[in-house]
């Protein structure tokens, strides 16, 4: 085989075979294929796309591309969650917390900032010590002390996603249904979870800005979930203004902690919520979205939420005085106030351009 044909292949708009797809993952991730190729086949995937069978095959090999998480010594029930991206999107860092103080294991593997959006870990490593690179034996022990983990990918966990994910990000690739499946469920079935609840974005703050893309996006997600025997649900939530009140890495990690202690913005506790909701009714905590919205009111209002939050960040290194002391977190020094000679109200927020600034 060689790599220049199998461009040509996809820039005709065939369909690749197994093997075909074995030797892409297998070479690139072993150093054989050079970036430029690889960059030249994700733009002719992102213009031919990849049929259903083709999209589960390159989830497998590339969550194979490393070692795998066993969690079966935990016993629990293990449910995730992860968003195709968007702006101000800081739902996991109260999430994890939240839903492991209701019983919940979350080994969750997130992303970093990718195109306009942000990424959790980038969020998270703005508390001073914090760490996202741990190590298997760390993370299974975390998991089994406070019931959720958020690392990021070590050079030996789903290595091709995290190569193939910083050569789409410059590269103008991002906005692809197959490739978005194939990154997001590699991680998160070698991560070890059983379950998966899905945040899919759409609006002008989302990889899928339409309705139609972002509900095609989330088929995809579901059925290849289905196809690795994994529990999957997916919520489509509104990206068309940005989640919450803040949009940077640091002033979100606040934004998180304001939301456990029971202060956060309306709509943001919405979504964080009703995804929370759905996770505890795939482990089976409750058996409806609506007694999970109650059981997770309770778990913020008597502080347990908080709680396991600062248990997690004792756990990865991060200060927790962080929580008491906003101050600690660090904040720019760059700043520019917009102000208007009238009052009125905003009506409309172009997303991805707060995204990008
Ligand atoms: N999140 C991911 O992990 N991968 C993508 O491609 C998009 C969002």
């Amino acid at each position: 085989m060689r790599m220049v044909d199998l461009i040509i292949k996809k820039r005709n708009g065939n369909a690749f075979s197994n093997e075909e797809i074995s030797y892409i993952i297998d070479r690139y991730v072993g150093g054989e294929i050079p970036d430029y190729q690889i960059s030249a086949l994700l733009m002719a995937i992102y213009f031919q796309g990849m049929n259903f069978k083709e999209v589960s095959v390159l989830t497998d090999k590339m969550m194979h591309s490393g070692e795998t998480m066993d969690l079966t010594s935990i016993s629990g029930p293990r449910v995730d969650k992860h968003s195709t991206g968007g702006v101000g999107d800081k739902v996991s860092i109260p999430l994890a917390p939240l839903v492991a103080s209701a019983g919940l294991i979350v080994p969750m593997v997130s992303g970093r900032g990718l195109g306009h959006t942000g990424g959790t870990l980038d969020k998270l490593e703005s508390i001073p010590g914090f760490s996202s690179r741990i190590n298997k034996k760390h993370f299974v022990e975390y998991l089994s002390r406070s019931g959720a983990v958020i690392a990021g990918q070590t050079h030996n966990f789903v290595p091709a996603d995290k190569q193939l994910y910083a050569l789409r990000d410059v590269t103008g690739t991002v906005e692809s249904i197959p490739l978005i499946t194939a990154s997001i469920m590699s991680k998160k079935l070698a991560s070890g979870t059983d379950g998966l609840v899905m945040d899919v974005k759409t609006g002008s703050g989302a990889f899928m800005s339409s309705l139609e893309d972002a509900r095609r996006l989330a088929d995809m997600l579901v059925e290849t979930g289905k196809f690795m025997n994994k529990n999957i649900r997916a919520v489509i939530t509104d990206m068309n203004e940005p989640l919450g009140e803040y949009v940077g890495n640091s002033l979100e990690v606040y934004e998180a902690i304001e939301f456990l202690k029971g202060r956060g913005e309306e709509r943001l506790g919405k979504v964080i919520f009703q995804l929370g909701s759905h996770m505890l009714v795939l482990g089976g905590i409750v058996n409806t979205p609506e007694e999970g919205i109650t059981l997770l009111e309770e778990k913020i209002k008597n502080g347990e939420a908080l709680a396991r939050f600062g248990e997690i960040l004792k756990n990865q290194g991060g200060d927790p005085a962080v929580i008491e002391n906003p101050e600690r977190l660090p904040i720019s020094d760059k700043k520019e106030v917009f102000s208007l000679p009238y009052s009125g109200y905003i009506s409309h927020i172009n997303t991805r351009k707060v995204g990008l600034a």
